[in-house]
């Protein structure tokens, strides 16, 4: 089911007389950081032969580090840009799928708080008729992940190796899995190091990063989510577009249909954040309930694929069908059905349930994603280390939007204990803020 030989796309080749290496040769590294460090652009080749010795063991972290943090001040072009991507890809395999009518199409948020966007648009696509292969991440910081949220599924596995993952989504039309050590491994080495040397929010590092993981998916169409605000890797929605022009045009180049919506992060998507909270809400979502703006998103991310628009996205949504189609993913990969019916009809699930009043009467105004991200992420439905265990039944619900008017609690807090929620109550103080304005929720870009 892998392929053997990778798409056809030819990087340029760059004729640098200066080199760090010569391709293939064993490289000077330190060369490398230095060209980088100054300002030099660096041929596809000397960076295809950075990932590849890096992959391999043979340039050690430091070093790693040292380039990424010049990256980060210098930039990359294009053709660096692309050079790094497809080297990232080529560290793995590429998913190779049957020829199919159906498209193989998959959305990419960059990531925020309270994004279950993911959970029901999936089933939704693949009722619509396509593939959708979708790779997915855990948690990464404030930010929640698709993994996590699944995993809080009694019995749902993510683990899929890429031949079980291919089988699946030609048989179901969709899987929703990790990236395993088969799908763009230098990716999740270079991920870790930049989660933890302030190298996360730039631009071609992203993109790069994205798109090996996209690009190792093997799709013909890919929508992307490019959040920016307070909860955002990109604060402004400048920097948004920036990163959303410099993905969308990698990837069309690359050959896969690419579109973006920037889309604001300011406030959190729903009214749940947590893991287990958000899949419950996904549930909503995919029966006709549910909060608005999650819908919309989900309309809107689907609409931007080829052959899809509003209208028919709506419909399909409301068909009742992508529910079904959502229970069938659950049943491939290992749900146990039972246990996770009896599991939705609670309210609750955590062992300390608390509401959150609010301190006066009017309107809500904002409510601070990174603060709600924070508190979700310290409640333990994130990780401060790579090694935390999630608790799956923790978070947020019920919370207020920006614009209502606040006659009733601004949220409820889910924890482990009573001294959690005191930690919860104490710091949700100051996410909520009470005047009169309102935001919009997401603009299309392209
Ligand atoms: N998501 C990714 O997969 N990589 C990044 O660098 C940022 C968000």
């Amino acid at each position: 089911m892998l392929a053997g030989t990778l798409p056809a796309i030819v990087p340029r080749t760059l004729n640098h007389a200066d080199d760090a290496c010569q391709h293939g040769q064993r490289m000077d590294f330190l060369k490398l950081i230095e060209q980088k460090r100054d300002g030099g652009e660096l041929s596809p080749e000397a960076i295809a032969d950075a990932v590849t010795a890096f992959a391999d063991g043979s340039v050690p972290d430091y070093q790693m580090a040292a380039f990424l943090m010049a990256v980060q001040f210098q930039g990359m072009t294009l053709a660096e840009t692309r050079a790094l991507t497809l080297a990232m890809r080529d560290s793995g395999a590429v998913l190779e799928f049957p020829d199919d009518d159906r498209p193989i199409v998959d959305k990419h948020s960059t990531g925020g708080v309270g994004d279950k966007v993911s959970l029901p648009l999936a089933p939704l696509l693949a009722c619509l008729g396509y593939r959708v292969p979708m790779i997915s991440g855990r948690g990464l910081g404030i930010t929640g992940g698709t993994l996590d949220k699944l995993e809080s599924i009694p019995g749902f596995t993510t683990q899929l190796s890429a031949e079980q993952f291919v089988g699946q989504v030609q048989d179901i039309g969709v899987a929703l899995g990790g990236q395993t050590a088969e799908i763009a491994p230098a990716d999740k080495a270079l991920y870790a190091l930049r989660d933890v040397t302030g190298t996360v929010p730039s631009v071609p590092l992203i993109t790069a990063s994205i798109l090996s993981k996209k690009l190792a998916e093997n799709l013909d169409a890919l929508v992307m989510d490019v959040k920016f605000g307070a909860a955002a890797f990109m604060r402004t929605r400048d920097d948004a577009r920036a990163l959303a022009k410099s993905i969308v045009n990698l990837a069309t180049e690359c050959g896969v249909q690419t579109t973006a919506l920037l889309t604001d992060m300011d406030t959190p998507i729903g009214r749940a954040a947590g893991n287990w909270l958000e899949v419950k809400e996904s549930i909503a979502c995919l029966e006709g309930d549910g909060p608005a703006d999650l819908k919309e998103l989900v309309i809107a991310c689907a609409a931007q694929l080829p052959g899809c628009d509003t209208e028919r996205a709506a419909a399909e949504l409301a068909s009742g069908r992508p529910r079904e189609k959502f229970n069938e993913l659950l049943a491939a990969q290992g749900a146990d059905l039972a246990a996770f019916e009896t599991k939705l009809k609670q309210d609750t699930t955590a062992p300390v349930v608390r509401e959150f009043p609010a301190s006066g009467k009017g309107y809500l105004a904002t409510c601070d994603a990174r603060v709600i991200g924070e508190v979700v992420r310290d409640l333990g439905g994130g990780r401060q280390t790579k090694e935390a265990k999630i608790q799956p039944d923790v978070g947020l619900d019920q919370m207020l939007k920006p614009g209502e008017a606040i006659d009733r609690p601004l949220c409820r807090i889910h924890a482990r204990t009573e001294a959690d929620a005191d930690m919860a109550a104490e710091r949700l103080a100051g996410a909520f803020d009470i005047t009169d304005e309102k935001t919009g929720p997401f603009e299309p870009y392209l």
